[in-house]
């Protein structure tokens, strides 16, 4: 390597650098425009800022500084005659896209979790979630009993996720020998609807906890399109899991800390019958497409819940210790992988 070429690439990782500590700006940005509508006002078709500021309720200066370090990011296009446009990625930010993202990235910006990023020092150093020395009690019981829109902000981010993979879940299980699943943990119910949908012939089971399933889909509630084959309970997993099904499905639960983990597969366990099939759904360390967002996610869990991603061979321990027989795993043609097991007795 010349000595410019050693120099240059310095200047590169040096930039590199300044990117990567800047990205809480990416964040910030992203939900500054979700919460002004910018994605939904630039439907029409390109505008100057000026007009877009009057549709937003902004002031045109500063929103030019928002666009333009949108546009930096690829998010939104500025065109030469100064008009901003949509873009592929900008469109997933309207709140009724069929792809939106608007939900997860307005939680993973919500202000609850940001103010736990300035303790990950501490959460590293001793090994635990910093929840109780933030908000003085766990993260989750901290949210549903002191925060109830940061609560439902996160039902939100779960079930606009799940529309990016229900469907491909539901293709990945083959439940034509099953007669009932349960979703456990299931937020307001997207994948067990989904399920049901492609099943006609299934009655299903949700469970999360009642904070949760107060505000579970319309179609899973009382005179909607499913409830003649739902059942919906409030509950805590960890305390029991009163449900004898075929099959139960476990999506981006288990990722809190394994003393829960176990707690909720042993009630899985004891609650069904020899046969019934355990179905983890997660984003597994070894097998994401996605490193960046999965380690991202694995940090968050650590620092809120004191949890993390799991490996395919971790979540094998984990089934193994819970008295529950591993069988594979799978992928499902979306980010997630499905680690099946079976209850042997
Ligand atoms: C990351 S979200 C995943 C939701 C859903 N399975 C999905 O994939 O969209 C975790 C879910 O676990 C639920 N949960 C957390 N602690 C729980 C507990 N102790 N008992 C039952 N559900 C719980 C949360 O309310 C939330 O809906």
């Amino acid at each position: 390597m010349t000595e410019q070429t050693a120099e240059q690439q310095t200047q590169a990782d040096i930039s590199r650098m300044k990117e990567l500590a800047w990205g809480l700006t990416s964040t910030a940005a992203l939900v500054a425009a979700i919460d002004l509508r910018v994605a939904e006002a630039l439907d029409a078709g390109p505008r100057q800022c000026a007009d877009l500021a009057q549709q937003v309720e902004a002031d045109p200066t500063t929103l030019q500084q928002l666009m333009d370090a949108l546009v930096s990011r690829d998010v939104f296009e500025r065109r030469d005659d100064g008009t901003y446009e949509h873009n592929g990625l900008s469109r997933l930010l309207r709140q009724d896209d069929a792809n939106s993202v608007a939900g997860i990235v307005k939680w993973i910006g919500y202000p609850e979790l940001w103010r736990l990023w300035p303790r990950l020092t501490d959460a590293v150093r001793e090994g635990k979630p910093q929840s109780v020395e933030v908000y003085g009690k766990d993260f989750f019981r901290y949210i549903h009993e002191d925060e109830p829109q940061a609560a439902q902000a996160l039902s939100n981010a779960m079930t606009g996720a799940s529309n990016h993979t229900s469907e491909q879940v539901a293709k990945s299980l083959d439940l034509s020998r099953s007669a009932t699943v349960a979703d456990i943990g299931g937020g307001q119910g997207h994948l067990i609807s989904t399920v049901l949908r492609a099943n006609p012939h299934l009655r299903g089971t949700l469970l999360d906890l009642e904070g949760v399933v107060a505000e579970a889909l319309p179609a899973l509630r009382s005179g909607g399109e499913l409830a003649d084959r739902a059942a919906v309970i409030g509950m805590d997993c960890r305390d029991d899991v009163p449900v004898e099904a075929d099959v139960y499905l476990l999506k981006n639960i288990l990722e809190w800390d394994d003393a829960s983990t176990l707690k909720t597969l042993q009630n899985v366990r004891r609650n069904a019958r020899p046969g019934a099939r355990v179905v983890v759904v997660e984003t597994l360390t070894d097998r994401t497409p996605e490193p960046m967002v999965t380690t991202s996610l694995d940090l968050l869990l650590l620092v809120n819940v004191g949890g993390r991603k799991h490996s395919s061979q971790h979540v094998e321990e984990l089934f193994t210790r819970s008295g529950i027989r591993f069988d594979s795993v799978r992928p499902t043609g979306t980010f997630l992988a499905m680690a099946e097991g079976t209850v042997t007795e």
